[in-house]
């Protein structure tokens, strides 16, 4: 189920003016200039500031987990460029959600939240302790604390039961996709666990990012012999039949994860996975190094997976900063990518929104909204990684105070049974939704139907 939003409507129908953003690589200004316009125009979108609004949600089309994924790109803007601008909301948004164990499970979405939903929000948690973004009064939760809630909270739903382990995609049995175990969600938490471990220095995270990896490699193959990361795969055959969709995001995760465990071992194994799992990059990105969603070609992409580009170009640039033997050939990716994406925001009424279609250089591609200004953002900022400084530690300056129990209050299996009646739509639309309508015959997908 999709709704257009009302506000945004006035941008379709707006005549389209040349003009678009020039950005030049290496040149600060012309960056930041870009990056100001593109953030502001995302923002737009954003109404949980105002009075009578909730903070934290975007609303129709979207999902609450790409707020969170939407915070998360503004932390990072104030990390490379040090605008404050948007910080006030990003606290307030950011706290409003926590949801009563502090691990991002706030009652109004637990109903349809899967385990993908819940990371993105811990992602932006983390972000913002790695960069030392203002820390929370400290009568509030805190942003390491948040992200050891999300972690513990997704531990504890480690299902042996079927598949020999590995995370469902959906939290809650009466969500379909209960019997999916995706990328996303065992990617995701191996991504958080991983920078947990680098920030606090507990070996448990590290233990626990090992043992995602090879569930997901060694046992059901997720990540393939060529380091290809794959949506997911149905309990219902004991997770040998996978769907071989491969999204940017999925690749990002787990490769940004991969680097910070090569950082942390030194280890040829971690190394090689690394590497591997950027050189299988290649399939997301043209023969022009532009980046590119597989549902792009035929304009297929839902209002999720129009965000997707975000986090690889997001993740790519974070690998960068840790595993460095990547930076020098990732960098040309991310320029061309960065270039192609500036040359689309030249749309809308305010002749600055930005499309998708990075590869249709030369004139908007007519589609607009976060999904769209948040890949812009992330990929265009992700060029300026060099001037960011490394993410702490709690051993290396990092403030958030950390709180290894949190989220552990026992949301897990049936906290939040629904009092109103489920719908269709929120089955098939609560969580990322990662089906590409080409692919007719995958049979794991049958409610889509609904
Ligand atoms: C940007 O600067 C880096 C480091 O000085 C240099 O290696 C690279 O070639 C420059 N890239 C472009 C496109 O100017
Ligand atoms: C909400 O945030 C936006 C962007 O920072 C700002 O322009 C606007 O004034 C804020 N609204 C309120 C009511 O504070
Ligand atoms: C939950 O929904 C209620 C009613 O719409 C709203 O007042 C409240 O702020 C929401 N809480 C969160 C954490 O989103
Ligand atoms: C089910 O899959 C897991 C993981 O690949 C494997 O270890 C286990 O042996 C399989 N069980 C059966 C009954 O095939
Ligand atoms: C990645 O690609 C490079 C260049 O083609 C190659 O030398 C290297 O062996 C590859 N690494 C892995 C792990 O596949
Ligand atoms: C590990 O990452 C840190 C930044 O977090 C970096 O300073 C350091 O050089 C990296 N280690 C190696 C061996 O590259
Ligand atoms: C723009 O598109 C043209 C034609 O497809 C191509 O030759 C050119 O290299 C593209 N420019 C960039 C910056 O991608
Ligand atoms: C390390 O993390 C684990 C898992 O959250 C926790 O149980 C343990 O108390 C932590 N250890 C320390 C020393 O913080």
């Amino acid at each position: 189920m999709r709704f257009f939003r009302h506000v945004a409507a006035s941008t379709l129908a707006a005549a389209h003016i040349a003009q678009g953003l020039d950005i030049t690589i290496n040149d600060t200004k012309s960056i930041d200039s870009a990056l100001s316009t593109i953030a502001y125009g995302m923002v737009k979108y954003y109404q949980g500031n105002e009075s009578g609004m909730i903070p934290g949600e975007l609303g129709d089309p979207y999902y609450w987990w790409e707020c969170g994924a939407m915070f998360n790109s503004l932390i990072n803007y104030w990390y490379y460029t040090g605008d404050t601008t948007y910080n006030d909301i990003v606290t307030q948004g950011m706290l409003w959600q926590v949801g009563p164990d502090n691990n991002y499970m706030p009652p109004n979405q637990t109903k349809a939240e899967g385990n993908d939903d819940q990371i993105f929000w811990g992602f932006a948690a983390m972000s913002a302790a790695e960069f030392n973004y203002p820390n929370p009064p400290s009568d509030e939760p805190q942003w390491v604390a948040l992200a050891q809630g999300v972690f513990n909270s997704q531990a504890a739903r480690w299902d042996s039961q079927y598949c020999a382990g590995g995370l469902r995609w959906q939290i809650f049995t009466w969500n379909n996709g209960y019997d999916y175990k995706n990328s996303a969600s065992n990617g995701g938490l191996f991504n958080l666990a991983t920078r947990l471990g680098a920030y606090t220095g507990n070996q448990t995270y590290f233990d626990w990012a090992e043992k995602l990896w090879d569930w997901m490699h060694d046992d059901v193959g997720l990540i393939g012999d060529d380091w290809q990361v794959f949506d997911g795969t149905s309990i219902d055959d004991n997770c040998t039949s996978l769907d071989h969709t491969r999204w940017t995001y999925n690749q990002g995760m787990i490769l940004n994860g991969a680097a910070i465990m090569w950082n942390q071992t030194n280890t040829r194994e971690w190394r090689e996975r690394t590497e591997g799992l950027w050189n299988a990059s290649s399939y997301f990105f043209t023969e022009e190094m532009i980046m590119r969603e597989i549902c792009e070609p035929t304009t297929n992409c839902n209002t999720d997976q129009l965000s997707f580009k975000a986090y690889l170009a997001r993740f790519m640039a974070a690998s960068t900063k840790v595993a460095p033997f990547l930076y020098d050939s990732m960098m040309p990716y991310l320029y061309k990518s960065a270039v192609a994406a500036a040359q689309q925001c030249d749309g809308g009424s305010d002749g600055v929104t930005c499309g998708m279609k990075w590869t249709q250089n030369t004139t908007w591609d007519g589609s607009y909204g976060v999904g769209q200004q948040m890949c812009a953002l992330e990929v265009i900022q992700a060029t300026t990684i060099q001037r960011t400084s490394a993410p702490v530690s709690a051993d290396t300056g990092g403030t958030s105070k950390g709180d290894p129990s949190a989220g552990t209050g026992g949301d897990t299996t049936d906290a939040a049974a629904p009092t109103d009646p489920i719908t269709a739509g929120d089955k098939a639309g609560a969580s990322i939704l990662t089906v590409v309508v080409l692919i007719g015959t995958c049979s794991l997908f049958y409610w889509l139907a609904v």
